[in-house]
């Protein structure tokens, strides 16, 4: 049989699916470039001997408690998971987020944990998401399978753009339910809100009657040791849905992530139940639950490590500290005249502002003569935005790598300037 690709779903063809396929595609065929657009975390901190020594923990545990690993590992299991209670403890001890363990669902990583949020919120076709733009793919790509409209809300607006952005789209006959963003050291910009800013948001969604998905794949690694309070933490009223992942922090081939939803679900009768109990039951037809293998890993990790991420990533944070360092050190040495950047106070990404436009032919060419591949910051806006924008990551290389990196993408911006302004051609970085 042969399927049309316009009887499909939107989802099947969605641009930003296609854009981070290039992505993959462009690696694929440029094995030896530099990598300055993978996110992934830095494999020197992956042993695959410790698998079996986290599970072994993990098995000790529920032996000591007289559970049956047999039936805990091996059958099917709790929908919302197992871990939840050392996931608790973790969000006690490393951010302060109090929550019950029921109140934790444990999912196939955060991305599944986004699915099932937005899938369980927004109900009617006027129901919209909002979210800080630019914007992780991950989560206008599970919008966009779910048929859920997202509207953008500029980053740089902070908590007022996000009170116009309700409104408007009230105005318009929208219903906004929730905004989406990542507080601390954004994917792909790097932003970080202000204490003053979190209050102010969560001000501004209790006024709009919204929901907070905060997704917190990077909060741990800081510049520096300064505390930056999750929303959660702050979140007096039960305006936010805390999104958590182990992918940074443990590793993603673990595929564990999990969800906070305390807020209090009532039904026409009064019944009250918490919100992530209620999610189970659209978890369970997505994957029934979480693999108890995966989580018995990650479960053993966090008890290595007493129930604290932070403590666990002692050096990771180092080591992401320095690469991000380097990163800014090397962009202030090498980039060419005319072109910007930020300076994030942590996490992965740094964005890169060239006079130049940064499009999927100019990382082609980034790739097949200067090697060094990078992400265009075009691909995390809804609209078009972004065009002289490029986004670098620098969690995957080792630190002369990071550095040679960016000397390759000045070269190749400096090279595009001469060009523009006829001044010929110098020869590509490998050259
Ligand atoms: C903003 C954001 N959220 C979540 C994730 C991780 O999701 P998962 O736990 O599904 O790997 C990432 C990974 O790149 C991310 O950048």
């Amino acid at each position: 049989m042969l399927l049309r690709r316009e009887d499909m779903h939107p989802s099947v063809s969605d641009p930003e699916a296609s854009s981070m396929n290039f992505l993959n595609e462009i690696a694929n065929r440029y094995p030896n470039a530099i990598s300055l657009a993978a996110g992934r975390p830095y494999e020197g901190f992956f042993a695959a001997q410790d698998i079996p020594h986290y599970f072994s923990r993990y098995l000790e545990y529920l032996e000591a408690r007289k559970f049956s690993p047999t039936r805990m590992l091996m059958q099917y299991g709790r929908t919302n998971g197992i871990i939840n209670d050392l996931i608790a403890q973790m969000l006690a001890k490393d951010e302060d987020i109090r929550v019950p363990n029921e109140a934790v669902a444990v999912t196939a990583g955060c991305q599944e944990a986004m699915v099932i949020v937005l899938r369980g919120i927004c109900s009617g076709p006027d129901d919209v998401l909002l979210a800080a733009e630019p914007c992780y793919v991950g989560i206008t790509g599970a919008a966009r399978v779910l048929g859920i409209p997202v509207i953008p809300v500029p980053e740089a607006e902070g908590p007022q753009g996000v009170a116009r952005a309700a409104k408007a789209a009230r105005a318009d006959g929208k219903n906004p339910r929730a905004l989406y963003l990542v507080p601390d050291f954004a994917n792909p910009s790097g932003a970080c809100l202000s204490l003053g800013e979190r209050h102010q948001l969560l001000a501004v969604a209790e006024a709009e009657n919204l929901l907070i998905l905060e997704d917190d794949p990077y909060g741990l690694f800081g510049l520096d040791d300064r505390p930056r309070p999750r929303l959660k933490s702050l979140d007096t009223n039960k305006q936010v849905i805390y999104l958590g992942s182990f992918a940074k922090s443990a590793f993603p081939g673990a595929r564990v992530g999990f969800f906070v939803a305390d807020q209090e679900v009532i039904d026409t009768q009064g019944n009250r139940t918490l919100l992530a109990e209620e999610l189970s039951a659209i978890k369970s037809m997505l994957t029934v639950n979480t693999s108890p293998v995966s989580q018995a890993v990650i479960g053993g990790f966090l008890l290595q490590h007493g129930c604290s991420l932070r403590a666990a990533n002692a050096d990771r944070v180092s080591f992401y500290r320095e690469n991000l360092n380097t990163l800014l050190k090397a962009l202030g040495e090498h980039m060419p005249e005319g072109t910007t950047w930020n300076t994030p106070a942590g996490g992965f990404f740094a964005t890169v502002d060239v006079p130049v436009i940064a499009d999927v032919a100019l990382l082609e060419r980034s790739a097949a003569d200067y090697g060094v591949l990078w992400t265009p910051m075009s691909f995390f806006y809804t609209k078009g935005a972004g065009q002289h924008s490029i986004r670098l990551s620098c969690s995957y290389l080792e630190r002369n790598e990071v550095t040679e990196g960016v000397r390759r993408l000045a070269a190749l911006i400096a090279d595009q300037l001469a060009e523009r302004d006829g001044l010929g051609n110098r020869a590509g970085a490998e050259g």
